[in-house]
């Protein structure tokens, strides 16, 4: 089949857990003006840029997870390139005392909560017969019961009377059995189903939710504990619709239309944003046990 090239441009980014040294809007600067998003696992990756992305629509943020150090130094950047507020918040999402701290403290210092990024995750490839019980429950707590705890946290303390808009990140790995994911991919399909319960349940009271599914996306924790990079070597890409990886500021533009005024008629959604790539993709255990057992002797 002749490919022809797309002309459609990619977004900025940057690989790394920095800020971009240009960025063009695609919406109003103002979108999010004045608004405030708690994002879980804000500190790096995926999470980092969509608070970045936010922010640059005239956001504050909350950027909440386990690493302090990293928080902070992943605020310093956002502030310094944005001129928006950001606040660097401790919280483990399996424990739902640390994020009521974590979101009497954003209403005491920011006064409002408009948006919350269910995005904080833990995954890593592993066949189900070499998976301990303690490694199964340990990545639903953090993707399934982590993204409940912290919903119903900020439901109860604000989008109850004031309504609100919940992204939950979610990806692809259910939708066709994904080899060496049954953990990661049971909690995702998980998580979908929250999305429409709390959709329906939440609707009333103004606050919508929804669900982005990321494809494989580059310059993540994510894709490299994937495979990506091997991926990316061996000419893999080849098999997804438009040819490539994503970015994640593609992936924060996906979540900037869902939790603004842009979707305002979206609740109970899943936008899958993978350039096609969970249609075509191989779901090859052969493969996927090479790149895990050339990481395990990587790390012996
Ligand atoms: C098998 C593993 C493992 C691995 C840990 N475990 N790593 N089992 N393979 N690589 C097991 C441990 O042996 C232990 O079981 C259990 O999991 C809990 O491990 P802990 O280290 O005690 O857990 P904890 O400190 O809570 O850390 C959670 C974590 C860790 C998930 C294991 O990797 C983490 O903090 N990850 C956060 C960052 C991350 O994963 N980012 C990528 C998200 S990407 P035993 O039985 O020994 O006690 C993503 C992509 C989705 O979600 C889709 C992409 C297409
Ligand atoms: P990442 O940078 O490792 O992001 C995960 C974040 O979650 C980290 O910032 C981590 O911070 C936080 N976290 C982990 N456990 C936590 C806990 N118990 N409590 C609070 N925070 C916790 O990885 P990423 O690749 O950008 O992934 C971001 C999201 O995208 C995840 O939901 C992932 O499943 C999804 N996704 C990614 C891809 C991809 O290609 N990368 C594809 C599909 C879906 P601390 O260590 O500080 O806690």
């Amino acid at each position: 089949m002749q490919v022809r090239m797309s002309a459609e441009p990619q977004p900025e980014d940057v690989q790394t857990d920095d800020c971009m040294t240009s960025y063009t809007h695609i919406y109003s600067p103002d979108l999010l003006k004045d608004q405030v998003a708690f994002i879980t696992g804000g500190g790096s990756g995926i999470g980092f840029r969509i608070a970045e992305v936010l922010m640059r629509h005239g956001c504050d943020t909350v950027i909440a997870s386990r690493n302090l150090d990293k928080l902070r130094e992943a605020s310093e950047k956002l502030r310094a390139a944005s001129g928006r507020r950001c606040l660097p918040v401790h919280v483990d999402v399996r424990r739902p005392e640390t994020i009521s701290d974590a979101v009497d403290e954003t209403l005491k210092q920011l006064g409002r909560i408009d948006i919350l990024v269910n995005n904080a995750a833990g995954n890593f490839l592993c066949p189900a017969s070499a998976l301990s019980f303690n490694a199964f429950r340990t990545v639903m707590e953090i993707d399934t019961v982590g993204t409940f705890n912290t919903s119903k946290v900020v439901f109860d303390k604000w989008f109850k009377h004031h309504g609100g808009n919940i992204v939950n990140i979610s990806a692809t790995l259910g939708y066709r059995g994904q080899g060496l994911q049954v953990h990661a991919g049971a909690a995702k399909a998980a998580n979908d189903a929250m999305t429409r319960h709390l959709a329906v349940e939440w609707g009333p009271c103004g606050v919508r939710v929804n669900t982005l599914a990321p494809g494989p996306v580059s310059g993540t924790e994510g894709y490299r504990r994937l495979g990506g990079p091997a991926a990316e070597s061996t000419g893999a890409f080849s098999s997804v619709p438009l040819q490539r990886a994503g970015n994640k500021t593609e992936m924060a533009h996906a979540v900037l239309f869902l939790a603004s005024r842009a979707s305002s008629y979206v609740t109970g959604a899943a936008l899958v944003a993978d350039g096609g790539a969970w249609l075509t993709s191989p779901n090859d255990v052969a493969t996927l046990l090479g790149y895990w057992s050339s990481e395990k002797k990587r790390d012996e």
